[in-house]
């Protein structure tokens, strides 16, 4: 592994991956591929560029794209792709479908047929939320396939088309399966950073349904560490699961929020549930936790961090939230019934 191509690398998860790559291996080069939707950010990866400016280089394109695939590959002569990118919000595959079956079904195929002509090593970076609402005990990675939103559906038909092109065609590829992810840079559109700054606002916090659903919120650097651990020791056409292995209810969530801010339990509004909402995702973290990996952080600890990170750092949400996020927040949060509010 001497030159990876990290895919989606400017959006939540793969600039803290890029980031702390290039920290840990100073011979590592990192060629970040990305389209800069919404999600997408150079301000993500602006130290990134300044700090590691001869290992790191910024291509703008769709992994949908073949020809800027390849060429890109050709001349960084990439050894390794890892594919963080996909449109990523569950909310928003309800409104709109289209872009998360172009990226993640073609897109990923994209990759998987440059992988398998130039050889080269592929990890695909997958979610908890393939194997759909848990109602008792924890997924492990053989368990079926069962996911039940366009954005759950889109990434499980990655994960197929990635293992088929291992059994197919011998392409060296692996999958990690993660929980939802909690840190700096993630898009003000997830749960936690948005309810950290519309408090910090004082604005609602929009609880969907009764706020029992739960989530195992993990620090996003854990999963970056996990990712590398199954670079480099997991075995070829093998899925690891990626969390804390214990997860919480969101309104534990929110009451951490609300405490480490000190705000008034009153901003939370119990609104009308999401479509389709998966009551419960559950991690066993066995199989990665045999290559020698262990978080570092519960999610108590995740999320307290994140607040923290949040309130130190105005200058990256504040423009994101006065921006076209408001049309967003209209239209996902505008006629949304209150059913309660927080006493
Ligand atoms: P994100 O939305 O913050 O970033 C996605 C990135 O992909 C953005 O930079 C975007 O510009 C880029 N992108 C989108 N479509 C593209 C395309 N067609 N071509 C090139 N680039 C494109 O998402 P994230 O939270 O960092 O998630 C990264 C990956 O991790 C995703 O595959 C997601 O499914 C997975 N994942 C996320 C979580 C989580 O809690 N955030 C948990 C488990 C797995
Ligand atoms: P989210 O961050 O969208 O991640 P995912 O749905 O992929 O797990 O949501 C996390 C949890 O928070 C999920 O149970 C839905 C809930 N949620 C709310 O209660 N209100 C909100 O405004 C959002 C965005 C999510």
């Amino acid at each position: 592994m001497k030159t990876l191509l990290v895919c989606g690398g400017a959006g939540f998860i793969g600039s803290n991956f890029t980031r702390t790559m290039l920290q840990t291996y100073p011979d590592l080069r990192v060629v970040v591929y990305d389209k800069l939707t919404y999600a997408g950010r150079l301000e993500n990866l602006q130290d990134v560029a300044a700090d590691f400016a001869g290992r790191y280089a910024f291509v703008r394109g769709d992994i949908g794209d073949r020809a800027l695939v390849e060429a890109t590959v050709a001349e960084h002569g990439v050894d390794t792709i890892v594919n963080f990118a996909a449109e990523t919000h569950v909310d928003r595959s309800i409104l709109d479908p289209d872009a998360f079956i172009r990226t993640s079904c073609f897109g990923t195929y994209t990759l998987l047929e440059v992988a398998r002509e130039r050889g080269l090593r592929f990890h695909q970076i997958s979610t908890d939320e393939v194997y759909g609402h848990i109602r008792a005990g924890a997924s492990v990675e053989t368990d079926p396939l069962a996911p039940r939103s366009p954005y759950s559906a889109s990434k499980a038909s990655a994960d197929l088309l990635t293992l088929a092109y291992f059994v197919t065609y011998g392409v060296p590829v692996t999958i990690t399966r993660g929980a939802n992810n909690v840190g700096p840079y993630q898009y003000p559109e997830k749960v936690v950073p948005l309810f950290v700054t519309n408090a910090l606002e004082d604005r609602p916090l929009p609880v969907y349904g009764d706020g029992q659903q739960m989530r195992d919120y993990q620090y996003v650097l854990d999963h970056c560490e996990a990712i590398d651990v199954v670079l480099r020791r997991g075995q070829l056409g093998e899925v690891y699961n990626v969390g804390t292995g214990q997860e919480i209810p969101n309104l534990e969530m929110v009451e951490i929020i609300l405490n480490r801010l000190g705000k008034p339990r009153s901003l939370i509004h119990f609104v009308e549930d999401r479509q389709g909402h998966d009551r419960r995702y559950s991690l066993n973290v066995d199989k990665l936790s045999a290559l020698g990996w262990t978080p570092r952080h519960t999610c108590q600890e995740a999320i307290a961090q994140t607040v923290d990170w949040y309130m130190a750092n105005e200058w990256w949400w504040r423009p994101i939230k006065e921006g076209d996020f408001r049309a967003y927040y209209e239209r996902q949060y505008g006629s949304r019934a209150v059913l309660g509010v927080g006493r």
